[in-house]
């Protein structure tokens, strides 16, 4: 009987001390097994200083990775590149019909409120910018594809650069098009998808072209 009274209070003392850990008051104290309860690998937006920084996800890819099926363009985005965009680069697609008509639904969904139905720069958003050019004027007319990848590529000017829009091969599907519209003065039925923004096309045409 006394060793029972004993055990008992010895057992209630080591779980009593066991229990709470008086110089953290957040430590749980003694835990059975807490790889059951707590996960070792890290929580979502967890803190770690395991890389030496505090990130535990949503990291960045390793620089130099490319995804899946993508070809990085190499040329640089300077007055060089440019040249040699027109001199290496040709259209690895062939001129049928159908490329360009998926070419032509390209054009109509990313390029037409600026250019223009026929690539006279006179679309409508293309109207209130200004400095749109002619496909078909004496810069343009001849304008090798390479050159036009390049600057679809990277953006020219106003142009922004389209690379995260469209695929490589979207960007030369859209250049059959476009050739075909260099040195043409009208092309009827290009579809405009932005016709629907006309109420915000009028409201912007009282402001000032941003320049
Ligand atoms: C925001 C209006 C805008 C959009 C959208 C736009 N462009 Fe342009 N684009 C321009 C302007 C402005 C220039 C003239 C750039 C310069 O030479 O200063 C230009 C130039 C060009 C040129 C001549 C490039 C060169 O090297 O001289 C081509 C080709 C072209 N655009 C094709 C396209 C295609 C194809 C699309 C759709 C995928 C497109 N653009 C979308 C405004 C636009």
């Amino acid at each position: 009987m006394k060793y029972l009274v004993l055990g008992s209070v010895a057992l209630a003392a080591v779980s009593f001390f066991a229990s709470c850990d008086k110089m953290d008051p957040n430590s749980p104290g003694v835990e059975y097994m807490p790889d059951m309860y707590r996960s070792p690998s890290y929580e979502t937006n967890a803190i770690t200083t395991f890389r030496g920084d505090t990130v535990s996800c949503n990291r960045l890819p390793v620089a130099g990775t490319i995804a899946r099926g993508f070809m990085p363009y190499t040329l640089p985005n300077d007055t060089m590149g440019y040249r040699m965009s027109g001199i290496t680069m040709h259209n690895p697609l062939p001129n049928t019909p159908e490329i360009v008509e998926q070419g032509k639904i390209i054009y109509g969904k990313f390029c037409v409120h600026c250019h223009g139905k026929s690539g006279q720069g006179d679309g409508k958003v293309g109207l209130i910018l200004g400095g749109m050019p002619h496909y078909d004027d004496a810069a343009h007319k001849d304008l090798p594809e390479g050159k036009m990848f390049h600057s679809i590529t990277y953006g020219k000017n106003l142009m922004g650069s389209h690379a995260s829009q469209l695929s490589v091969d979207d960007r030369w599907k859209v250049i059959r098009y476009v050739q075909t519209l260099q040195g043409k003065k009208e092309t009827a039925s290009v579809t405009d998808s932005t016709a629907a923004a006309k109420p915000a096309v009028k409201m912007l045409k009282g402001k000032k072209a941003p320049k």
